[in-house]
Order: structure tokens, then sequence, then C-alpha cells
């Protein structure tokens, strides 16, 4: 046997490669493995050593040659038993959030809905998303997909070693997030984001860490400050900046104004230095050209970093033009401000308002308790951008007139809701649920339903949706924002209640 030929065995046979390998088998088992045979295959496979058989079957096997298969002797794609869990035959229309955590495997059932998955299947991507997997019968129509979870993001390496890395939510991957996209950067100790500029705006929110950003105005007023976890920075298109990670790294999230904006089409410093004649740059900064022979062969993009001086008053150039302070600066210390709190969560703005130099960003820090819900609003102009920085949660976007589509969220996941579509966002978690509203508007803003109908005639509401008269004489005239609910979210199975704990 030739050498190439023993290695293609141990290519063609996982068995032996994996063992060759020394790695464990693939752990699928432990997220929905498709026992017993599916689409005619029996798995395992026979191991051999040598090839046999043909690649390809004759005519005798056409449609009409063949002989005629016999059902009842044949496979059968009936689901013994199926597992059912808490609030799946209650009624669909009530669209119970279920927990298929338990449940192994979940099945797509709800109500009278649906019926049993005998596979191919992954349980993990269904028991994250039930709400796709086992809709409630109230959504309805074609609603393109509005969800885009980091995790399955393709992630960009820095170019120092163990420097950070970058994934991003673009239209790529999120086709209808026509007006933002979405980064999630780490930086390592110490490591730049290097200086670059790009021709969307830029709002920036701080995850994990501290760094410092730094940047100079078209009118030659220069920035630097330092931000920590929970502080927010803008960076206007086309204006020049840099972020350094202090000693202890930072992660943070970037929100641009363009659904195609990519990190992997900046401007930067490096390329600017590597693709202009040598001859041009040693006439523009007045040096001989050998000044320019350790410039870096390539972009830096993310990279390892000189310590940050930890007196910012040191990196403090003093320009002719003065400094971008006040009103102009390019950050805001979010984390100090306090949020507004109401039963079930709180809430934080920020906006042009007070964040002048981000004229079109406006943003929401929202916390949602377990079985909270942030009530059902839209806003008037702007798509919302959303990212869930902690929990679990589901979002149903109603699009006009009459399709709607239920989305489940985890951490680092992107949410997107076209301007004017109704939508809430429902704690299904077991522990608070923080997350981001960004919008492209002057001012933060939206339309709540419960205010609309206690502050329109009684009898125009009454006439169009008959509600009870209790109802209509609860209607809050202020937004409520969040509501409480009961954190049993099957609790209506039951005869329970949506709201309050029985
Ligand atoms: C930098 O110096 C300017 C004055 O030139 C001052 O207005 C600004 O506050 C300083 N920035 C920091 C972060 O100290
Ligand atoms: C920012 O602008 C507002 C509104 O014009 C003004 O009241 C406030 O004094 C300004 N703040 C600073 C720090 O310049
Ligand atoms: C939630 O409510 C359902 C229906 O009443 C009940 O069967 C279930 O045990 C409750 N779950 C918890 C965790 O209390």
């Amino acid at each position: 046997m030739h050498r190439w030929q023993g290695a293609l065995i141990v290519l063609l046979n996982p068995l032996l490669w994996l063992g060759a390998l020394g790695l464990p088998r693939p752990q699928i088992g432990d997220c929905g493995e498709n026992e017993g045979p599916v689409g005619g295959v029996s798995p395992p496979i026979p191991t051999v050593t040598s090839s046999s058989g043909s690649l390809r079957g004759d005519s005798g096997l056409l449609g009409g040659n063949a002989p005629l298969p016999d059902p009842e002797k044949s496979d059968s794609a009936i689901v013994p038993n199926p597992q059912l869990v808490n609030g799946q035959e209650a009624d669909a229309k009530l669209g119970l959030y279920l927990d298929f955590d338990s449940a192994d495997p979940p099945q797509p059932i709800r109500g009278e809905n649906g019926n049993t998955d005998p596979g191919p299947r992954t349980f993990d991507y269904e028991k994250l998303n039930p709400d796709l997997f086992a809709p409630p019968r109230t959504d309805a129509g074609d609603m393109p997909n509005l969800m885009w979870p980091m995790g399955l993001s393709h992630n960009r390496p820095g170019t120092g070693k163990n420097s950070g890395w970058a994934r991003q939510q673009n239209v790529d991957v999120l086709p209808a997030a026509k007006a933002m996209a979405g980064v999630d950067m780490r930086l390592a100790p110490n490591a730049y984001r290097e200086l670059h500029w790009h021709t969307a705006n830029e709002w920036g929110m701080i995850l994990k860490g501290c760094v410092r950003v730094a940047a100079v105005d078209d009118e030659g007023r220069n920035f630097v400050d330092d931000v920590c976890a929970g502080d927010v920075w803008f960076f206007p298109a086309g204006i020049p900046h840099s972020i350094q990670a202090f000693e202890k790294g930072a992660e943070f999230l970037l929100v641009f104004d363009q659904g195609d904006f990519t990190e992997d089409g900046t401007f930067l410093v490096s390329e600017l230095f590597l693709r202009n004649p040598v001859e041009v740059l040693s006439k523009d900064l007045r040096a001989g050209v050998d000044a320019f022979e350790n410039l870096p062969k390539d972009q830096l993009y993310i990279f390892n970093g000189t310590p940050a001086p930890a007196d910012i008053s040191e990196q403090n150039v003093t320009s002719p033009a003065g400094a971008i302070t006040g009103n102009a600066s390019y950050t805001y210390h979010w984390s100090q401000q306090a949020p507004y709190t109401v039963p079930g969560g709180s809430i934080k703005i920020l906006d042009p308002l007070t964040f002048r130099v981000a004229s079109m960003f406006s943003a929401a820090l929202v916390l949602v308790q377990p079985g909270a819900l942030r009530e059902i609003h839209w806003h008037t102009t702007s798509d919302e951008w959303n990212f869930f920085l902690q929990g679990a949660g589901r979002i149903t976007v109603y699009g006009a007139p009459a399709s709607s589509r239920t989305y489940d969220f985890t951490a680092a996941g992107v949410g997107y809701v076209p301007a004017a579509c109704g939508h809430y966002v429902e704690n299904t978690g077991e522990e608070d649920l923080v997350f981001l509203e960004v919008l492209q508007a002057p001012k933060f803003t939206d339309i709540s339903v419960a205010q609309w109908l206690a502050l329109t005639p009684r009898q125009v509401v009454k006439d169009h949706l008959s509600l009870p008269d209790a109802v209509l004489d609860a209607l809050p005239r202020e937004k409520p924002i969040i509501l409480t609910g009961n954190q049993n979210l099957t609790a209506l199975a039951g005869g329970g209640s949506a709201f309050s704990v029985s």
C-alpha cells in the first residue's frame, strides 16, 4: 500500500481520523442526536479497509422501473411518546413562552398547531428559539428575519499576538437591518484599535473594562478621554480616532448608521502611509526617506501597544484651535447616570438632548425583571437596533397590515425593528433582562399603545376593540414603559394570571 493510500483511508474514516488525532467524537448527542436511520441511511456505516461498490445506480431504479416499496414495512416517521412542556397544549393564540430547556427533544407543537419533528435536528437551536420552532398562532404573514446572534458571526482576530478580535452584524447577515449595523470588539490589555476613520457615524458603548479614546476634528480641535463600562462615545463620520484599552483590557459595542458598514472597510493610518508614494510622504512630513523604513508592513487593525500613561494630561496635546469640550464632547459618562425606575424594571435615555454631538443617535438602556414586559410600543420614524447585554427575552414585531413574527433573544443577540412596527420585549428568562434600544432620531421617543388608547376618546376605543369598561377605566395616561408580570410564563395554562402572581 502506498503511503498516500493509507493517508486516504485515515482521512475518509471518521473514527480512525478522530482516533489518530486523539480527539473525542463530536458531542452531537448533547445537542440533538438523530437516532436511527435518516434519509434512508443507517449510521454507523461499517468500517472497511479497501474501496468497493459503484458511485452511481442504474436506470432500474427510475420510478416506473423500480419495484414499489411497501410503506407498511418501510421506515416510520412516527415519534413515539413525544414530550410536551408546560403550556404547550394551551390554546396557541395565548402564545405562552415555552421553556424547551428540559425537553429532549422539544417538539414543534403548540395547542392544535404543528406536529412532532422526527429529525434531522440540532436541539440547541430549537431550545434557544422556541417561538420560531413552535410559533404563537398570532404570528402571521411573511416577516423578514429580524435577529442575528453575534455567536454566529465570523470573528476577525487582531494582528498582534492575542491582541483582540471583532465580530459584526450588518446587511450581509441581516438584510432587513438597512439603517444600522453593529460590531462587538475585544481589546487585550493595552491593545489598540488602530487610528482610523470611516464614512459612517459611530456610537460606542463599553461593555467591560476601560479605554482611552482620542480624536481630532476638521477644525483642528482635539479630544482625549477615559471611559469605562457603561460609558458611551460618538465619533462623527470622517473624524479620525483611536481606542486603547487600559491594563485590564476591554470589550465594547459599536453601532453605525449604515446597514452595510463593515469593520473590514475602514480607513487606516497604516494603510494611508503604505498606499502613498514615499516621495510624497517625505515631502508631506518634511522627513528623509529613511524615516519611513520602519512603517508597518501591513495594516495593524487591532494590535498590542505601549501602556497608556495613567495621567491623561500627559496625552492631552495642546491645539492652537483648542480642545473639543462641553456640548461638543465625543464622550458621555453614561455609567454615572441613575436610571428612571418603575415597577418591573428601569430605563435610562441618552439622546442628543444631552449628548448633542451624536445628533441622530438616541438610545435607551432598559432593564426588565423576570416575567416583566417592556410595553407594546413603536417608534414613529426610526428603525430600532437592539443589543441584548444579559438575560433572555422575546420580541414580536407587528408589520403593516397583517404580519407578525416572534423572535427569541439571548446575550449578544442583535434585534432589528423597522420604523413604525409595533413591538414589545418580554423577559423570558430567570435573570434581569438588559438590552439597548438604539434609534436614528434626534430624540428618544415612542408611541405607547396603552397611553394612546387612554388618551383617545373612550367611545372610539370601545367601538373599535370592545374592551370591557373596567379595562378602559384603568388605561394609563402616563406611559408605563415597563410592566410587571407573572414570573411563571405558563401560568395562564393552569388558569393563573399573566400579570399577577396567584
Ligand atoms: C485637555 O486640555 C484642554 C485644554 O487644552 C482641556 O479643556 C481639556 O479638558 C483637557 N482634557 C482632559 C481629558 O484633561
Ligand atoms: C449645552 O447646551 C445647552 C443648550 O443649549 C446649554 O443649556 C448648556 O449650558 C450647554 N452646556 C455646555 C457644557 O456647554
Ligand atoms: C406555572 O404554572 C403552571 C400552570 O398553572 C404550573 O403547572 C407550573 O407548575 C407553574 N410553574 C412553576 C415553576 O411554578
